[in-house]
């Protein structure tokens, strides 16, 4: 058994410690936000925050969660209204949506990290999160879009 901290929520888990944190989230907790891609930590589909860093939840294990907090789309912001989230929708975004939970948490990231990112190191930073419909180009609007606002 272990226990994990989800969007402020403390779970207590059945699982191995070597299950994935992706695993947990999806089958565990019915955190079905949190998308399964690759399962290879080649894709960014599963991007999740540990204490604030964008990571993938496919290549985390139960055990290296340990106390770190967890933070996945659902938390985001209560009611979906993260100004990335009304950014993705005002420059539309998402084509099959599918990478676009991953895309957001890591763009959160980003913006904790440094809230007015160039474009260059916007796209360096998202670099790591694919998306096969090529939504590349909104998805850099969307993040200055958000950026811009206070
Ligand atoms: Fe985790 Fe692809 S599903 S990186």
């Amino acid at each position: 058994m272990a226990t994990l901290t989800v969007n402020g929520t403390r779970y207590d888990v059945e699982a191995a410690p070597d299950t994935s944190l992706l695993w947990v989230l999806r089958e565990h907790l019915g955190l079905t936000g949190t998308k399964y891609g690759c399962a290879a930590g080649a894709c960014g589909a599963c991007t999740v925050h540990i204490d604030g860093t964008a990571a993938y939840a496919c290549a985390t294990t139960l055990a290296a969660v340990g106390t770190s907090e967890i933070t996945t789309i659902e938390g985001l912001a209560p009611q979906g209204e993260h100004k990335l989230q009304r950014a993705w929708v005002a420059e539309q975004v998402p084509q099959c949506g599918y990478c676009q939970s991953g895309q957001i948490m890591r763009a959160a990231a980003l913006l904790a990290e440094n809230p007015a990112p160039d474009r260059d190191e916007i796209v360096d930073y998202m670099s790591p999160n694919l998306c096969r419909c090529g939504t590349y180009n909104r998805i850099v609007r969307a993040i200055q879009r958000a950026a811009g606002e206070a």
